[in-house]
């Protein structure tokens, strides 16, 4: 089980050794998941000298702010993840549409960093990744990558970013600045969907002993750190919002799934508050829904694979969301011309309006797929959806310029702004998606059977014991373990002292 990261105790005595020394030298302290979770138990002194840390800075106390409770403008903390709630005004439908912001987080502004340190730390406090000697492979289709190389950056080793060569200008020109070499960027072949070309090319990486593969479609620390700080952000987010009103419910909780890690925080909500969970794809790569493949610009969220920690038997709803939807209502978002549509002729608070800018692409794929789930379960304004917005349109400025290269050539107008509302918004209907019955899940947990046993050599007993909920609820022991041994390496580097924490 090595391989997808369940160790809770030291492997490698000698790398151990050399991680604590160079995170001495370095004056890192490794925050613990427990303080991700709930930063309020972060130590003042540390809280005192964030204040004064850029959160763009490849500063170690930056691993502090890897968690959704920073404000608005990531150097302070909330009470309360910052997030967007959508007014019927806009989606059509009475439920409460809630996505919670993770542009909010620091270094890359994408709550993708937070995966990323998910799968590094139970790495390094069980001796099973050397920063003075190894390199970090992180393989993705672009914010998680980055989250890595960021990480590798603060930790003084060799990160290197893996991702399809069609990802996002934006992607590719902030790696352009963080990578120590220009080497470290590997553009695998295709689009979005073509994560088995990731996994060819970390095969390859993998004969090289010197690389550390941190694959987050299969490291149960992201699932972890998922289902432990975005569960419980959530739940904060979920009983602030309902705040004097007893009867209202979390009816779900909708993620498009790139590797899945974001969606494990259902499996919390489903536990605490009863909440569905809605698993998100695009409507061009049904995977989930229809064994299907396909190219998409839906970018973060992958497919033509079920990823081998999304706990499949738990998922209670698959939505399919098309990316003409996405790349439309992007442009309806982040014009004047759009912007003025909605404001003037739809009504849209002007001050909402600007902060529709905090979602990218796969935010509005959530927002369309919990439209979808309101109507389907014909919701109510006592009923509440959360999800989440991993990026904004920041990312995708140059998407925006190629929507309106491709479906707009001769300029996007008022007439332009009402037909992508008309098509890709007041349009959402319940299509493309799916109850998950029983044999529905069966299916789809099946279908991994082809990626991780028979391509990626997993074992069938470690496969098909994430068929159970025991096996999943059972991962939650390794958290008080991990977090006990990253205590224990932080007293061992002196950090904790020297920072007075
Ligand atoms: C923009 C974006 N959206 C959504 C996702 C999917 O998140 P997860 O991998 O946790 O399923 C990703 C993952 O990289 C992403 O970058």
């Amino acid at each position: 089980m090595a391989r997808l990261g369940l160790e809770r105790s030291v492997v490698d005595p000698t790398v151990y050794k050399n991680t604590v020394a160079r995170f001495r030298e370095a004056g890192v302290l490794l925050p613990t998941i427990g303080q991700l979770k709930d930063p309020s138990t972060i130590p003042a002194a540390i809280r005192e000298k964030l204040k004064d840390v850029n959160p763009d800075s490849p500063h170690p106390l930056n691993l502090f702010r890897v968690h959704w409770f920073n404000d608005d403008q990531r150097t302070g903390l909330t009470d309360v993840p910052e997030h967007i709630e959508l007014p019927p005004e806009l989606t059509g439908v009475k439920a409460r549409i809630v996505l919670a912001l993770g542009n909010k987080f620091p270094l890359i502004n994408a709550h993708k960093v937070l995966a990323a340190y998910g799968c590094l730390v139970p790495r390094l406090v069980t001796g099973q990744f050397d920063p003075t000697h190894h390199r970090a492979v992180w393989p993705s289709t672009g914010n998680y990558c980055r989250g890595g190389v960021a990480i590798s950056r603060i930790l003084g080793c060799h990160g290197i970013a893996v991702l399809p060569e069609n990802m996002s200008k934006e992607r590719f020109d902030w790696l352009d600045k963080w990578v120590t070499d220009p080497a470290d960027i590997i553009r695998t072949p295709g689009c979005e969907s073509n994560v088995k070309e990731i996994y060819d090319e970390c095969a390859a990486l993998d004969r090289d002993p010197t690389n550390i593969i941190f694959n987050q479609f299969c490291e149960f620390g992201n699932y972890l750190v998922h289902r432990n700080c975005t569960g419980a952000a959530m739940e904060k987010l979920f009983h602030t919002l309902t705040k004097g009103r007893p009867t209202a419910k979390l009816a779900a909780y909708v993620s498009a799934s790139g590797s899945a890690g974001t969606l494990a925080a259902g499996d919390h909500l489903k536990q605490s508050l009863g909440a569905r969970i809605v698993a998100v794809e695009a409507a061009e790569c049904p995977t989930l829904l229809n064994n299907g493949f396909g190219d998409h610009n839906i970018q973060g969220i992958g497919d033509k694979h079920v990823p081998f920690i999304h706990n499949v038997m738990n998922t209670d709803m698959v939505v399919a969301i098309s990316d003409l939807h996405t790349d439309s209502l992007m442009v309806l978002f982040n014009t004047d011309e759009g912007r003025k549509y909605l404001v003037e002729r739809r009504g849209i608070d002007a001050t909402l309006v600007k902060r529709l800018a905090n979602l990218g692409l796969s935010s509005i794929c959530n927002m369309l797929a919990a439209i979808k789930t309101a109507r389907h379960l014909d919701l109510g304004s006592e009923d509440v959806i959360l999800s989440v917005a991993t990026s904004g349109a920041a990312m995708y400025t140059s998407e925006i310029e190629k929507t309106l290269a491709r479906h707009f050539s001769k300029g996007f107008d008022a007439i332009s702004a009402g037909e992508v509302w008309g098509r890709s918004l007041a349009a959402t209907t319940t299509d493309h998606m799916l109850e998950m019955t029983h044999t529905n899940r069966e299916r789809v947990f099946n279908l991994g059977y082809y990626t991780w046993v028979e391509q990626q050599g997993v074992s069938l007993e470690e496969f098909s014991v994430r068929k159970h909920q025991s096996f999943w609820d059972g991962l939650q022991d390794l958290v008080p373990a991990w977090d006990a041994m990253i205590t224990r390496f932080n007293a061992e580097t002196g950090v904790d002292k020297v920072l007075g924490a």
